[in-house]
């Protein structure tokens, strides 16, 4: 078989997780200390993918351009391909012709997370043949997501985008691999009523010519991290399959099981409880931070208890009565308690920030 590339969607609005996203990529969130991003590139580089190219668009194509670079960070090339608009999974894959070639796929989606790695799949899809393989997973939620239907052989029949009555539980996985025959199905459907060309109904197309398509239910777990939800949930996942690695300094402080500080981080008189990761450059005085949180690079946590939460670089905070939980704070925050009377709450919040007083 020719080489198989690597595509990478990394663009789209990522309104679910605003306001970070307003100012950050969706795809750059970190997930213990990673950006989600890097998870993907690192499992095709893995899977023995050389070239990959990244779909982006224009408001946060720099950002991911300056983040992922050349990709020689992870022993791959990367072609970066801007699409003018968020058209649909369909319409970037068109986008993207010009780089793909006449050569099979592998398609990620950028905020998606795979436990397990794709190279099964990509050993499945070479000996197999399919002109399309699809992952499925069963999940609470359908409409939420492309479902398929299968014949009682496994072989797919039916795709449809969001349907607002799911007819099973098989949510498509943002993971996919094709043929170049996905150009022709791209370049044969029509917008949904969302108005994107959605990849489903590309799928879709090809199970009407009798193309064959497979699919595969995955066996690990799968986040789509789109949500705050989801997002906490990856982080989760991924923390515990850390194990303990003390690069940064311990001043009268306690790590308890699985926890990350990185170098140059300094704890003072504080507790860790793993699985939790402490970014480079960190501190932590007097504080204590429970498992599932990801402490960002030179953040700052005095006197307060943190817990099951992702900290991005720089935030700050300070004086907490309560523990903050199931958090997602964006970069440069800074929640500070003081000492003055009378007391009161003092906000500065950018657009669709979400503040929980519990
Ligand atoms: C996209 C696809 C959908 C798939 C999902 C997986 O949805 O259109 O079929 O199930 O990714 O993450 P979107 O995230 O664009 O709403």
């Amino acid at each position: 078989m020719e080489q198989l590339k690597g595509l990478i969607l990394s663009g789209g609005k990522g309104t679910r997780l605003r306001p970070i996203t307003y100012t950050s990529a969706k795809q750059l969130v970190p997930v213990a200390n990673k950006p989600v991003l890097f998870y993907g590139i690192e499992a095709m580089a893995k899977a023995g993918i050389r070239q990959i190219g990244i779909i982006i668009a224009p408001e946060t194509g720099d950002e991911i351009r300056e983040t992922a670079g050349d990709g020689s960070q992870f022993g791959v090339e990367i072609t970066y391909i801007p699409q003018s608009a968020p058209l649909g999974l369909a319409h970037a894959v068109l986008t993207a012709e010009p780089f793909l070639g006449t050569d099979p796929f592998v398609m990620y989606l950028g905020d998606n997370l795979l436990q397990g790695g794709i190279e099964d799949l990509v050993d499945n899809f070479r000996s197999n043949k399919p002109e399309a393989l699809i992952l499925l997973t069963q999940v609470p939620d359908p409409q939420n997501y492309g479902v398929a239907e299968l014949a009682a052989d496994g072989s797919v029949t039916r795709l449809v985008e969001k349907p607002a009555e799911p007819a099973t539980d098989l949510a498509l996985v943002g993971v996919y691999m094709f043929t170049p025959r996905i150009h022709e199905a791209a370049k044969s459907i029509q917008p949904s009523p969302r108005g994107e060309l959605e990849i489903t109904d590309a799928i879709q197309w090809l199970v009407d010519v009798g193309a064959p398509v497979e699919s595969h239910v995955v066996r690990g777990w799968w986040k789509d991290t789109g949500r705050l939800a989801d997002m906490l949930e990856a982080n989760r996942l991924i923390l515990e399959t850390v194990e303990q690695k003390v690069d940064g300094q311990l001043i009268d402080s306690q790590i308890e099981g699985r926890v990350i500080v990185e170098p140059g981080a300094v704890l003072e008189r504080s507790t860790v409880r793993g699985p939790a990761i402490i970014g480079a450059g960190a501190r932590l005085v007097d504080a204590y931070v429970g498992p599932y949180t990801a402490v960002g690079r030179h953040c700052t946590i005095d006197s307060s208890e943190v817990e099951h939460s992702i900290l991005l670089e720089n935030s700050e905070v300070r004086g907490l009565d309560g523990r903050m939980e199931s958090s997602l704070l964006g970069r440069d925050v800074k929640i500070v308690r003081g000492q003055s009377q009378p007391r009161a709450y003092r906000f500065m919040v950018g657009d669709s920030s979400e503040i929980g007083i519990l």
